[in-house]
Protein backbone atom coordinates (compact mmCIF):
# COMPACT_ATOMS: atom_id res chain seq x y z
CA UNK A 1 0.00 0.00 0.00
CA UNK A 2 1.47 3.73 -0.65
CA UNK A 3 1.64 5.69 2.01
CA UNK A 4 -0.69 8.06 0.20
CA UNK A 5 -3.24 5.43 0.38
CA UNK A 6 -2.57 4.79 3.48
CA UNK A 7 -3.52 7.98 4.48
CA UNK A 8 -6.55 8.26 2.88
CA UNK A 9 -7.13 5.07 4.62
CA UNK A 10 -6.34 6.67 7.87
CA UNK A 11 -8.76 10.23 7.29
CA UNK A 12 -11.55 8.29 6.29
CA UNK A 13 -11.42 5.95 9.11
CA UNK A 14 -10.67 8.95 11.77
CA UNK A 15 -13.56 10.77 10.22
CA UNK A 16 -15.93 8.05 10.70
CA UNK A 17 -15.08 8.36 14.44
CA UNK A 18 -15.86 11.75 14.56
CA UNK A 19 -18.91 11.64 12.75
CA UNK A 20 -19.78 8.61 15.73
CA UNK A 21 -18.36 11.05 18.17
CA UNK A 22 -19.89 14.12 17.68
CA UNK A 23 -23.12 12.41 17.45
CA UNK A 24 -22.64 11.14 20.67
CA UNK A 25 -22.18 14.01 22.45
CA UNK A 26 -25.25 15.64 20.23
CA UNK A 27 -27.30 13.04 21.66
CA UNK A 28 -26.62 12.60 25.20
CA UNK A 29 -26.91 16.56 25.62
CA UNK A 30 -30.25 16.53 24.15
CA UNK A 31 -30.87 13.98 26.77
CA UNK A 32 -30.15 15.80 29.70
CA UNK A 33 -33.81 17.69 29.40
CA UNK A 34 -33.19 19.61 32.72
CA UNK A 35 -29.96 21.57 32.05
CA UNK A 36 -30.81 25.28 32.49
CA UNK A 37 -31.08 27.07 29.01
CA UNK A 38 -27.69 29.20 29.23
CA UNK A 39 -25.51 26.84 30.55
CA UNK A 40 -26.92 24.04 27.58
CA UNK A 41 -25.86 27.09 25.23
CA UNK A 42 -22.45 27.54 27.04
CA UNK A 43 -21.93 23.42 26.81
CA UNK A 44 -22.90 23.24 23.16
CA UNK A 45 -20.58 26.07 21.98
CA UNK A 46 -17.89 24.05 23.51
CA UNK A 47 -18.20 20.52 22.95
CA UNK A 48 -19.49 21.16 19.28
CA UNK A 49 -16.54 23.03 18.45
CA UNK A 50 -14.27 21.37 15.92
CA UNK A 51 -11.25 19.28 17.89
CA UNK A 52 -9.43 16.55 16.36
CA UNK A 53 -10.94 14.13 18.93
CA UNK A 54 -7.91 12.20 18.98
CA UNK A 55 -8.83 10.66 22.28
CA UNK A 56 -11.99 9.92 21.50
CA UNK A 57 -11.20 8.01 18.29
CA UNK A 58 -8.42 6.19 19.82
CA UNK A 59 -10.95 4.43 22.18
CA UNK A 60 -13.26 3.31 19.36
CA UNK A 61 -10.07 1.87 17.83
CA UNK A 62 -8.76 -0.19 20.42
CA UNK A 63 -12.33 -1.35 21.01
CA UNK A 64 -12.53 -2.25 17.25
CA UNK A 65 -8.95 -3.84 17.60
CA UNK A 66 -9.51 -5.76 20.52
CA UNK A 67 -12.69 -7.06 20.32
CA UNK A 68 -13.80 -7.08 16.81
CA UNK A 69 -16.33 -4.00 16.46
CA UNK A 70 -17.51 -0.92 18.00
CA UNK A 71 -19.68 -1.28 20.58
CA UNK A 72 -22.69 1.53 22.16
CA UNK A 73 -20.24 1.13 25.65
CA UNK A 74 -17.27 2.31 23.63
CA UNK A 75 -19.23 5.21 22.10
CA UNK A 76 -19.84 6.42 25.83
CA UNK A 77 -16.62 5.82 26.33
CA UNK A 78 -15.67 7.42 24.08
CA UNK A 79 -17.68 10.80 24.62
CA UNK A 80 -17.04 10.94 28.13
CA UNK A 81 -13.14 11.21 27.22
CA UNK A 82 -13.97 13.58 25.24
CA UNK A 83 -15.85 15.55 27.67
CA UNK A 84 -13.23 15.78 29.89
CA UNK A 85 -10.72 16.68 27.74
CA UNK A 86 -12.80 19.45 26.47
CA UNK A 87 -13.49 20.17 30.07
CA UNK A 88 -9.54 20.35 30.78
CA UNK A 89 -9.28 23.04 27.57
CA UNK A 90 -12.06 25.34 28.96
CA UNK A 91 -9.95 25.54 32.55
CA UNK A 92 -6.64 25.28 30.91
CA UNK A 93 -7.52 28.62 28.71
CA UNK A 94 -9.34 30.74 31.81
CA UNK A 95 -7.14 33.93 32.89
CA UNK A 96 -5.94 31.79 36.42
CA UNK A 97 -4.32 29.57 33.96
CA UNK A 98 -3.09 29.89 30.15
CA UNK A 99 -4.92 32.91 29.92
CA UNK A 100 -6.30 32.31 25.85
CA UNK A 101 -8.58 33.71 23.67
CA UNK A 102 -9.24 31.67 20.71
CA UNK A 103 -9.38 27.60 21.00
CA UNK A 104 -10.28 25.46 18.00
CA UNK A 105 -10.80 28.78 15.79
CA UNK A 106 -13.34 30.17 17.76
CA UNK A 107 -12.97 32.57 21.29
CA UNK A 108 -12.52 30.32 24.00
CA UNK A 109 -15.52 29.82 26.54
CA UNK A 110 -14.68 32.29 28.74
CA UNK A 111 -14.48 35.34 25.90
CA UNK A 112 -17.80 34.06 24.35
CA UNK A 113 -19.70 33.84 27.84
CA UNK A 114 -17.57 35.07 30.79
CA UNK A 115 -15.43 33.66 33.66
CA UNK A 116 -17.68 32.07 36.00
CA UNK A 117 -19.64 30.59 33.11
CA UNK A 118 -16.24 28.95 31.68
CA UNK A 119 -15.65 27.38 35.25
CA UNK A 120 -19.34 26.66 35.55
CA UNK A 121 -19.23 24.62 31.50
CA UNK A 122 -16.07 22.79 32.71
CA UNK A 123 -17.25 21.44 36.28
CA UNK A 124 -20.58 20.72 34.20
CA UNK A 125 -18.52 19.05 31.48
CA UNK A 126 -16.41 16.50 34.02
CA UNK A 127 -19.51 15.40 36.00
CA UNK A 128 -21.75 14.92 32.77
CA UNK A 129 -18.84 12.59 31.55
CA UNK A 130 -19.01 10.22 34.77
CA UNK A 131 -23.02 10.13 34.98
CA UNK A 132 -23.21 8.77 31.37
CA UNK A 133 -20.67 6.23 32.56
CA UNK A 134 -22.36 5.34 35.13
CA UNK A 135 -26.08 5.97 33.30
CA UNK A 136 -25.55 4.03 30.13
CA UNK A 137 -23.22 1.30 30.07
CA UNK A 138 -24.79 -1.97 30.50
CA UNK A 139 -22.59 -3.86 32.61
CA UNK A 140 -21.82 -2.61 36.10
CA UNK A 141 -18.62 -3.91 36.25
CA UNK A 142 -17.13 -2.51 33.25
CA UNK A 143 -18.93 0.83 33.94
CA UNK A 144 -17.13 1.18 37.41
CA UNK A 145 -13.61 -0.18 35.25
CA UNK A 146 -13.93 2.92 32.83
CA UNK A 147 -14.88 5.24 35.46
CA UNK A 148 -11.49 4.66 37.62
CA UNK A 149 -9.75 4.40 34.82
CA UNK A 150 -11.14 8.16 33.29
CA UNK A 151 -10.91 9.21 36.74
CA UNK A 152 -7.18 8.06 37.44
CA UNK A 153 -6.23 9.65 34.51
CA UNK A 154 -7.59 12.97 34.68
CA UNK A 155 -7.27 13.33 38.44
CA UNK A 156 -5.15 14.89 40.77
CA UNK A 157 -2.37 12.26 40.79
CA UNK A 158 -2.99 12.42 36.75
CA UNK A 159 -4.17 15.55 34.36
CA UNK A 160 -4.83 18.11 37.30
CA UNK A 161 -1.13 17.13 38.89
CA UNK A 162 0.10 17.72 35.21
CA UNK A 163 -1.47 20.90 34.66
CA UNK A 164 -0.22 21.73 38.48
CA UNK A 165 3.41 21.09 37.43
CA UNK A 166 2.73 22.96 34.13
CA UNK A 167 1.90 26.25 35.70
CA UNK A 168 4.55 26.09 39.21
CA UNK A 169 7.48 25.59 36.05
CA UNK A 170 6.19 28.83 34.10
CA UNK A 171 9.40 30.84 34.24
CA UNK A 172 11.89 28.20 35.72
CA UNK A 173 15.14 26.10 33.76
CA UNK A 174 13.24 23.63 33.48
CA UNK A 175 14.89 19.39 33.20
CA UNK A 176 14.11 17.10 31.07
CA UNK A 177 13.02 15.26 34.10
CA UNK A 178 10.64 17.86 34.77
CA UNK A 179 9.01 17.76 31.62
CA UNK A 180 8.41 14.73 31.55
CA UNK A 181 6.73 14.59 34.79
CA UNK A 182 4.55 17.15 33.50
CA UNK A 183 3.91 15.97 29.55
CA UNK A 184 3.28 12.14 31.01
CA UNK A 185 0.37 13.47 33.63
CA UNK A 186 -1.37 16.64 31.59
CA UNK A 187 -1.46 14.58 28.31
CA UNK A 188 -0.08 11.71 28.43
CA UNK A 189 -1.72 9.65 30.83
CA UNK A 190 -5.80 10.39 29.15
CA UNK A 191 -3.99 9.08 25.98
CA UNK A 192 -3.22 5.90 27.98
CA UNK A 193 -6.80 5.98 29.44
CA UNK A 194 -8.34 6.04 25.92
CA UNK A 195 -6.05 2.79 24.63
CA UNK A 196 -7.04 1.12 28.03
CA UNK A 197 -11.23 2.23 28.08
CA UNK A 198 -11.19 0.99 24.35
CA UNK A 199 -9.02 -2.26 25.65
CA UNK A 200 -12.19 -2.63 28.39
CA UNK A 201 -14.91 -2.25 26.13
CA UNK A 202 -13.51 -5.03 23.35
CA UNK A 203 -12.85 -7.33 26.27
CA UNK A 204 -9.56 -7.26 26.14
CA UNK A 205 -7.73 -9.90 27.79
CA UNK A 206 -4.99 -8.21 30.66
CA UNK A 207 -2.19 -8.04 28.20
CA UNK A 208 -3.40 -6.33 25.44
CA UNK A 209 -5.11 -4.41 28.26
CA UNK A 210 -1.65 -3.47 29.46
CA UNK A 211 -0.12 -3.19 25.69
CA UNK A 212 -2.64 -0.44 24.73
CA UNK A 213 -1.95 1.27 27.68
CA UNK A 214 1.73 1.66 27.43
CA UNK A 215 1.13 2.91 23.70
CA UNK A 216 -1.54 5.02 24.30
CA UNK A 217 1.15 6.26 27.08
CA UNK A 218 4.02 6.83 24.08
CA UNK A 219 1.62 8.13 21.35
CA UNK A 220 0.47 11.05 23.99
CA UNK A 221 3.78 11.94 25.38
CA UNK A 222 5.02 12.56 21.63
CA UNK A 223 1.81 14.31 21.33
CA UNK A 224 2.52 17.05 23.94
CA UNK A 225 5.74 17.50 22.49
CA UNK A 226 4.48 17.89 18.66
CA UNK A 227 1.66 20.30 20.58
CA UNK A 228 4.92 22.26 21.95
CA UNK A 229 6.99 22.90 18.80
CA UNK A 230 3.68 23.52 17.21
CA UNK A 231 3.51 26.88 19.39
CA UNK A 232 6.86 28.01 18.19
CA UNK A 233 6.05 26.46 14.39
CA UNK A 234 2.75 27.26 12.96
CA UNK A 235 0.41 29.92 12.99
CA UNK A 236 -2.51 30.74 14.76
CA UNK A 237 -5.06 30.60 11.57
CA UNK A 238 -3.34 26.89 11.25
CA UNK A 239 -3.71 25.84 14.95
CA UNK A 240 -7.17 27.45 15.55
CA UNK A 241 -5.32 28.77 19.06
CA UNK A 242 -3.04 31.80 19.46
CA UNK A 243 0.81 30.47 18.93
CA UNK A 244 3.67 31.62 20.44
CA UNK A 245 2.02 31.48 23.82
CA UNK A 246 3.81 28.87 25.52
CA UNK A 247 7.25 31.88 25.05
CA UNK A 248 5.54 34.80 25.90
CA UNK A 249 4.56 32.98 28.89
CA UNK A 250 7.63 31.24 29.68
CA UNK A 251 6.24 27.27 29.80
CA UNK A 252 8.94 24.89 30.49
CA UNK A 253 8.67 23.18 27.04
CA UNK A 254 10.59 20.60 24.91
CA UNK A 255 12.01 23.29 22.30
CA UNK A 256 12.38 25.51 25.40
CA UNK A 257 14.69 23.16 27.07
CA UNK A 258 16.29 20.59 24.70
CA UNK A 259 15.76 22.86 21.45
CA UNK A 260 13.26 21.90 18.47
CA UNK A 261 15.58 19.74 16.96
CA UNK A 262 16.05 17.18 19.70
CA UNK A 263 12.24 17.89 20.51
CA UNK A 264 11.66 16.41 17.29
CA UNK A 265 14.09 13.13 17.21
CA UNK A 266 12.42 11.95 20.67
CA UNK A 267 9.27 12.52 19.10
CA UNK A 268 10.10 10.64 16.58
CA UNK A 269 11.56 7.70 18.42
CA UNK A 270 8.46 7.61 20.94
CA UNK A 271 6.18 6.77 17.66
CA UNK A 272 8.76 4.12 16.68
CA UNK A 273 8.70 2.85 20.04
CA UNK A 274 5.00 2.87 20.35
CA UNK A 275 4.78 1.30 16.60
CA UNK A 276 6.61 -1.69 17.87
CA UNK A 277 4.54 -2.47 21.16
CA UNK A 278 2.06 -3.07 18.32
CA UNK A 279 3.55 -6.11 16.99
CA UNK A 280 1.21 -8.67 18.57
CA UNK A 281 -1.46 -7.61 17.33
CA UNK A 282 -0.98 -8.12 13.42
CA UNK A 283 -2.34 -6.28 10.35
CA UNK A 284 -5.32 -5.20 12.79
CA UNK A 285 -3.79 -2.26 14.74
CA UNK A 286 -2.52 -1.09 11.19
CA UNK A 287 -5.07 1.86 11.92
CA UNK A 288 -2.69 2.70 15.11
CA UNK A 289 0.74 1.92 13.55
CA UNK A 290 -0.71 5.41 11.12
CA UNK A 291 -2.19 7.46 13.82
CA UNK A 292 1.57 7.10 15.27
CA UNK A 293 3.27 8.38 11.91
CA UNK A 294 0.49 10.74 11.30
CA UNK A 295 1.06 12.63 14.39
CA UNK A 296 4.40 13.05 14.02
CA UNK A 297 3.21 15.33 10.92
CA UNK A 298 0.71 17.19 12.13
CA UNK A 299 0.37 20.76 11.65
CA UNK A 300 -2.84 21.88 14.22
C1 LIG B 1 -4.79 20.17 23.13
O1 LIG B 1 -5.26 18.91 22.75
C2 LIG B 1 -4.20 20.08 24.49
C3 LIG B 1 -3.07 19.15 24.59
C4 LIG B 1 -3.05 18.21 25.46
C5 LIG B 1 -1.93 19.31 23.72
P1 LIG B 1 -5.73 18.63 21.26
O2 LIG B 1 -4.66 19.10 20.32
O3 LIG B 1 -6.15 17.22 21.14
O4 LIG B 1 -6.97 19.61 21.14
P2 LIG B 1 -8.32 19.46 20.28
O5 LIG B 1 -9.21 18.56 21.07
O6 LIG B 1 -7.97 18.91 18.94
O7 LIG B 1 -8.84 20.85 20.22
C1 LIG C 1 -2.81 21.51 27.92
O1 LIG C 1 -1.52 21.76 27.55
C2 LIG C 1 -2.96 20.22 28.61
C3 LIG C 1 -4.30 20.09 29.16
C4 LIG C 1 -5.33 20.80 28.83
C5 LIG C 1 -4.50 19.12 30.19
P1 LIG C 1 -1.34 23.14 26.78
O2 LIG C 1 -1.64 24.29 27.66
O3 LIG C 1 -0.03 23.11 26.09
O4 LIG C 1 -2.49 23.00 25.68
P2 LIG C 1 -2.84 24.15 24.63
O5 LIG C 1 -1.57 24.44 23.87
O6 LIG C 1 -3.36 25.29 25.40
O7 LIG C 1 -3.87 23.47 23.75
MG1 LIG D 1 -1.63 24.67 29.72
MG1 LIG E 1 -2.81 26.05 27.19
MG1 LIG F 1 0.33 23.88 24.13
Amino acid sequence: MTSRTANLDFDRSLTQRVQVVNETLDRLLAGQKEIPEDLRKALQYTLSSPGKRIRSALVLWCCELTGGKSTANAQLAAAAIEMVHTYSLVHDDLPAMDDDDLRRGRPTCHKAFDEATAILTGDGLLTLAFEILADGVDDSLLAVGLIRELAQAAGPAGMIAGQVADLNAENTVGTVETLEYIHTNKTAKMFRCAGRMGALCGRANAEQLETLGRYGLKIGLGFQIADDILDVSASSEQLGKTAGKDVAAAKCTYPAVVGIEKARELERTLAQEAVALLEPFGAGADILRRLAVVLLDRNK
